[in-house]
């Protein structure tokens, strides 16, 4: 029986002010929730305020996104081992809007999957198609696509000591969320993708949905067969909202 886990992924909000009155929020309403795995990834900056605020709670620490460099020479960029000393359980790798924004390859994201593990981090791979590529019905060759890559990188036994995550592009902050049989179906493929390659870790591996989660549809989400918990964007940054989503899962 996999874990249910919910991540909620801050994007570049916050303040010093907002910060601690989103997260003192949040850990007055979670008091009440066992069994689910909390993370919350605030924008670097923050992360050494928020890791103070969240001491002694179940809430981890997690960031956006993490060099494929170890240290040295990088200006601008911050290095898996700073994060692990700053106390993050889990980095964001390749969200898709680092890959469109920013122009991050498979390799490269790829490579920052690499650098997470070897400092200890949980890796998050975020995955997913546009909707031209749905409409297309290339959705299925692109998250394999995706996945390969890392697959290639760190072999398949590695993708089990991180987390896979389903975000549909045309579901991030659009208000349209994937249906639970579209997300379903999507984390399915996933998971055979790993079966053909090693059962075990298809099997353990934990696949999140994101894109467009809110208090009034997690609940359908997360109940499908191989959706163990969500991604989560906008509806991070109220701390009731957030709480509701953890507690469905
Ligand atoms: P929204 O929940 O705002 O759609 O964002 C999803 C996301 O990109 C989380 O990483």
């Amino acid at each position: 029986m996999r874990e249910k886990l919910i991540i909620g992924n801050w994007k570049m909000n916050g303040s010093d002010a907002a910060n601690a009155e989103l997260v003192q929020g949040l850990v007055a309403e979670i008091t009440d929730i066992e069994g689910v795995r909390i993370a919350i990834c605030p924008p670097f900056p923050y992360l050494a305020q928020v890791r103070g605020l969240i001491a002694g709670t179940m809430i981890r620490l997690g960031a956006q996104n993490l060099s494929d460099r170890a240290e040295g020479a990088f200006t601008g960029e911050v290095g898996a081992a700073m994060l692990a000393d700053l106390g993050c359980t889990f980095a964001l790798v390749g969200h898709s809007e680092r890959r469109s924004l920013y122009g991050e390859s498979d390799a490269v994201v790829a490579d920052k999957f690499a650098a997470a593990l070897q400092a200890g981090l949980t890796p998050v791979l975020c995955v997913g198609e546009t909707g031209d590529e749905r409409r297309e019905g290339t959705t299925h060759g692109v998250i394999a696509r995706q996945l390969q890559a890392v697959v290639d990188k760190v072999g398949v036994s590695k993708i089990a000591k991180g987390v896979i995550a389903y975000e549909p592009v045309w579901a991030i902050g659009t208000g349209e969320t994937a249906s639970p049989d579209q997300a379903q179906e999507v984390h399915q493929a996933l998971r055979q993708l790993l079966a053909a390659q090693d059962h075990s870790v298809a099997d353990a591996v934990q696949l999140l949905y994101g894109g467009s989660v809110r208090a009034d549809n997690a609940a359908e989400l997360f109940a499908q067969p191989d959706i163990d918990g969500g991604l989560i964007g906008g509806a991070s940054l109220s701390a009731a909202t957030f709480a509701s989503i953890c507690r469905s899962a």
